[in-house]
């Protein structure tokens, strides 16, 4: 009788258990479609075809932290942080879901310099940056115009897929993914405090 209630306790523990997890699991996904449709975008990751191609576009070393706006589940801004590890790299992300993921995914792999912040990008300051990564969309660059004067003179940022418009990226190539992705390249932060046109050398 008693080894009965026992068994008959534990089914319905490991029946709850598994009736919480589902109902959770469905929340989260609702979150993530509801902050997908309220950012313009959801979570879809930079393809190891394009970070093998961002590579051999940055400098060997960078002065100042290192912004990843909007970093999704956190694979660039990992291997950004391994890359230039005496940096301090940010990914900011306010997507519920794809955050947590994110930053448990950093906490359990990701090397010490890498900080994940749950955060608006249009808020983030950017005064601090010398280098930062995107993969938006073509609104959210038009609004980051704004958010990119505020970018030292020198710092560099790196956008996949969308250009900034009105600004001349120094450097425009293309990722050997499906869709050719076109990655570009600006120096920012003009002396006049507007993002600077000109370019140079990286
Ligand atoms: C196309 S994904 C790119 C993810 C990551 N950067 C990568 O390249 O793998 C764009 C990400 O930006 C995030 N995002 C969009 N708008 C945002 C906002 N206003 N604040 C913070 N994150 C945002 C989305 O939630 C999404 O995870």
């Amino acid at each position: 009788m008693i080894e009965g209630l026992g068994e008959l306790l534990a089914w319905n523990g490991a029946g709850l258990l598994s009736a919480g997890l589902t109902v959770m699991m469905f929340g989260l996904a609702v979150v993530l479609v509801v902050q997908a449709v309220i950012n313009g975008i959801g979570p879809v990751p930079t393809s190891r075809a394009v970070r093998v191609r961002i590579r051999p576009l940055l400098p060997d070393s960078i002065g100042g932290d290192i912004l990843e706006l909007g970093a999704g589940w956190g694979g660039v801004a990992m291997c950004l942080a391994r890359m230039y590890r005496n940096n301090k790299v940010v990914a900011i992300e306010n997507s519920w879901p794809v955050w947590l993921f994110c930053w448990i995914r950093a906490r359990l792999l990701g090397p010490d310099n890498l900080t994940v912040v749950r955060a608006d990008l249009y808020d983030v300051r950017l005064d601090k940056a010398g280098l930062v990564y995107c993969y938006l969309f073509p609104d959210a660059m038009r609004k980051l115009r704004t958010n990119l004067t505020q970018a030292p003179p020198g710092s560099l940022l790196l956008s996949h897929t969308f250009s900034v418009p009105g600004m001349q990226p120094v450097q425009e190539v293309t990722a050997s993914d499906l869709w050719r992705s076109p990655l570009y390249l600006y120096r920012l932060g003009a002396v006049d405090g507007s993002a600077d046109a000109s370019g140079g050398a990286v």
